[in-house]
């Protein structure tokens, strides 16, 4: 059965302040998707939030970039600005850029992760939702998952996967994307990969038989708007078992906590904190950022779960240590690496900063 799951997510309004979501929008959210469910537009729904986000998990079978079911986000997302502007939320429809929708919601502000196949015997899926960040913090991730031997030894010692996987990379500044064969050419990929800010990975693939293994949402909320608005707060989907990585595999990654950008006012480094469903609320300095996985099955579609992944004291180590990161990077306060690097602090006060200094500048007499 050809089954498609689009993520799609929106902050549409904060509660309190930028740290989560209220209980209203959300089910605002629920009322419109089990409309949609009724009416045979969906299969399947699940409405959950990270942080401030609202997160719309839909399965259905109208495949990938369908207008019906991106105009039935973006008009769920509509409600439920209603919802957040009757509570005077904050930032009430922050993410929706644009006045109306037109054909798809991507440039229109919300994010979207969304992969089509065949629904295999067992389908297994775990859905990743972060906070407080950018699209490229799946970067390191992803690569460990599906080309890191020593993260997945599945990569090493299962058949079935020992030919490894395929990555499309896009250039999110020049809307340009390139894709590299793991194994063999790992040392390029890593260089555009370690460079998240610019390069992110869109899409996984199984090199024996082609199937998506992973896909995530790139879009970057500052390049769509011209000015900051609020991080992507990017979301990824994962296919595991069988030909990909185990669950455990791909939930490894998250123990060892990578620095991404994100955090307060969008300006900062802080570590990508793995937290159980209900730690998503980010209050700490406005965070820090946050992910949090939801494990389904899928049976024809439907989502049987979710199953909170992170909720397990195997993470506690992560989280502590994140912590620990968290202090050592906000002990630098404004300066560098915590505060980011000036070229990505343009959509802050800093080119207004830069052109009061400009006539007070002289130069070195050297
Ligand atoms: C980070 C984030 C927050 C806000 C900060 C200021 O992604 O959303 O850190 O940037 O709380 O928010 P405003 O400008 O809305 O008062
Ligand atoms: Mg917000
Ligand atoms: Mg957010």
């Amino acid at each position: 059965m050809d089954i498609t799951l689009s993520a799609i997510k929106a902050d549409v309004g904060g509660y309190v302040g930028h740290s989560c979501t209220h209980p209203d929008t959300l089910e605002k959210a629920r009322e419109s998707l089990g409309r949609a469910k009724e009416e045979g537009i969906l299969i399947d729904y699940h409405v959950t939030h990270c942080g401030d986000d609202i997160q719309l998990i839909t399965t259905h079978q109208k495949g990938e970039d369908s207008e019906q079911i991106h105009k039935l986000a973006w008009d769920t997302f509509v409600e439920c600005t209603e919802v957040a502007k009757k509570l005077k939320l904050h930032g009430a429809g922050q993410d929706l850029l644009a006045d109306a929708f037109s054909g798809n919601v991507r440039g229109l502000g919300p994010g979207v992760a969304e992969m089509q196949f065949t629904e295999r015997k067992a389908e297994t899926i775990l859905i990743f939702m972060a906070d407080k960040t950018a699209s490229g913090a799946w970067n390191l991730p992803l690569y460990k998952m599906f080309a890191d031997p020593f993260n997945t030894i599945g990569l090493v010692i299962a058949s079935n996967m020992h030919s490894g996987f395929t990555f499309e990379v896009h250039d999110v500044l020049e809307a340009k994307k390139i894709v590299f064969s793991a194994p063999e050419e790992i040392y390029d990929m890593l260089v555009l990969l370690g460079a998240p800010g610019r390069y992110a990975v869109k899409s996984v693939y199984h090199r024996q038989t082609g199937e998506i293994a992973a896909c995530a949402s790139t879009q970057r909320l500052s390049m769509m708007a011209g000015r900051y608005v609020g991080k992507d707060d990017p979301v990824c989907i994962v296919r595991s078992q069988g030909i990909f990585p185990a669950v455990g595999e791909i939930l490894e990654p998250f123990a060892a906590p990578n620095i991404v950008k994100g955090w307060m006012r969008g300006s900062h480094h802080g570590p990508l904190t793995p937290v159980p469903f209900h730690g998503s609320k980010a209050t700490r300095f406005d965070g820090p950022p946050r992910v949090i996985a939801a494990g389904f099955q899928l049976a024809e579609g439907r989502l049987i779960g979710p199953s909170d992944l992170f909720d397990d004291i195997a993470f506690d180590r992560a989280r502590q240590n994140a912590l620990v990161m968290a202090d050592f990077l906000r002990y630098m306060g404004p300066f560098e690496p915590h505060r980011l690097p000036l070229d990505e602090m343009e959509y802050t006060t800093m080119p207004e900063v830069s052109e009061k200094l400009a006539p007070r500048f002289q130069p070195l007499d050297e």
